[in-house]
C-alpha cells in the first residue's frame, strides 16, 4: 500500500510536534518545511525525530527541508506557518502576518499539491482557514481548520479533573469560532453515558465553561515565550489519521458552512464528519435557544475577523 505524504508547514512549536505525533503513529511520510532563514533546523528535528523511531518503535520517513519541491504531490498538507501569540496579544493581533503568510504557503500547496487536503492551525484560525481557501480555490471539503478538537480536549480535560474520572470517559462537544466567543455545549457532555447536568451544578460547570474558552491565554500566559502546543499538535494529528485512514471521525473542526447552520460562507467550529475526503459533512444539530445565541455571537465574531483581513490583506 502507498504511504500517505503529509507535508507540514512551519517546523516550530505546534509544526514539529505534530510530526512527532504523526510520526509515532506511522500515519505516513513526512515533510517538515521551514523559511531558508532558519537554514538547517527543520532537517534537524527530522533526523532527530527519526533517531526516536528505533527506540520508540515506529517506522517514519521525517525529511526537514526549506525546499517547497520536497512536499510536491502530498496528501495532507498542515499548515502552521506563522507567528505565535505572546502574552498580551490575542490571537487577532497577529491577523495581518499571519494572513500574508498563510497566503504564501497555500500558493505553494496549490502548485505542487494539487489534490491535497489543507488543516490549518496558523491563527487566527477561523480567518486564516479562509485565507487558504481563498487562495488554493481547493473545494472547501479539502480546505479545514484544527481548533474545535483542541478546545474540545481542554473543555474535557477540565471536566475530568473537576470529577475526578478519566478523560477517556468525558465527552463532549465544542462550537463556534477559536476565539473568546467559542461555544461549550453542556447538551452535548456526558461522562460515561451521563449527562454533565446531572454531575454537577451549573455553577461549576459554567466555571469550566470559562476556563475552557480562555484555555489558550492560560497556557500562554504560564509559558511566557509562546503558546501551547502539545495538545494543539495531538488535536492536529488526530485530524491527519481520521483523513489518512478514512476513519469518519465525527469531530468538531473548523468547516467552511454556507447553508449549514445559516452561516453564510465562513468558516467556523461545527461537527463535521472527517474522512479521506475531508470534510464529508457537516452535521447539522437543533441548537437550542442559549446555544443559538452564542453560536451567532461567535459567527458574527468570525465575520468581523474575516472582515479585517481583507481591509489588511484584500480579498
Ligand atoms: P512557532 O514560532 O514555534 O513556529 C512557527 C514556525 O513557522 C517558525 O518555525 C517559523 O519560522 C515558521 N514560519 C514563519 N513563516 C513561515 C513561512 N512563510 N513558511 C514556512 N514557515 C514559516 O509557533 P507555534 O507555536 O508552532 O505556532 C504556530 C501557529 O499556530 C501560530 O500562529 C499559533 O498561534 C498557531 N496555533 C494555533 C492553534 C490552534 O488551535 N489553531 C493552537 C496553537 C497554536
Ligand atoms: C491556543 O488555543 C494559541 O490558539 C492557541 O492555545
Amino acid at each position: 500500500m502507498r504511504r500517505h505524504k503529509i507535508s507540514i508547514i512551519g517546523a516550530g512549536n505546534v509544526g514539529a510536534t505534530t510530526a512527532h505525533w504523526c510520526a509515532a503513529a506511522e500515519l505516513g511520510d513526512i515533510v517538515l518545511l521551514d523559511i531558508p532563514q532558519t537554514e538547517d533546523m527543520p532537517k534537524g528535528k527530522a533526523l532527530d525525530l527519526m533517531q526516536s523511531g528505533p527506540i520508540m518503535g515506529f517506522d517514519a520517513n521525517v525529511v526537514g527541508t526549506t525546499d517547497y519541491q520536497d512536499t510536491a504531490g502530498s496528501d495532507v498538507v498542515v499548515v502552521t506557518a506563522g507567528i505565535p501569540r505572546k502574552p498580551g496579544m490575542s490571537r487577532d493581533d497577529l491577523l495581518s502576518t499571519n494572513a500574508k503568510i498563510v497566503g504564501s504557503v497555500v500558493e505553494q500547496v496549490r502548485n505542487l499539491s494539487p489534490n491535497s487536503i489543507i488543516i490549518v492551525v496558523s491563527n487566527p484560525l477561523d480567518a486564516m482557514v479562509q485565507r487558504a481557501l481563498q487562495v488554493s480555490k481547493f473545494p472547501p471539503s479539502r480546505v479545514l481548520g484544527q481548533a474545535g478538537v483542541l478546545d474540545t480536549a481542554r473543555y474535557r480535560t477540565f471536566l475530568a479533573m473537576e470529577l475526578g474520572v478519566s478523560v477517556e470517559d468525558v465527552s463532549a462537544l465544542l462550537m463556534g469560532g477559536h476565539g473568546d466567543t467559542m461555544v461549550p455545549m453542556p447538551s452535548c457532555t456526558s461522562v460515561g453515558g451521563i449527562p454533565v447536568r446531572r454531575l454537577m451544578s451549573d455553577d461549576r460547570l459554567s466555571a469550566i465553561v470559562d476556563r475552557a474558552r480562555n484555555g489558550g491565554a492560560e497556557i500562554v500566559g504560564l509559558l511566557k515565550t509562546g503558546s501551547a502546543y502539545y495538545a494543539p499538535a495531538a488535536a492536529t494529528a488526530q485530524m491527519v489519521e481520521a483523513i489518512v485512514r478514512d476513519k469518519k471521525r465525527l469531530i468538531p473542526c473548523a468547516a467552511y458552512c454556507d447553508k449549514e447552520y445559516g452561516v453564510g460562507g465562513y468558516y467556523v467550529g461545527v461537527p463535521v464528519i472527517l474522512g479521506a475526503g475531508g470534510v464529508e459533512r457537516v452535521v447539522e444539530l437543533q441548537l437550542d435557544e442559549q446555544e443559538q445565541r452564542d453560536f451567532l455571537k461567535s459567527v458574527q465574531a468570525v465575520k468581523e475577523l474575516v472582515a479585517k483581513m481583507a481591509e489588511l490583506v484584500g480579498s
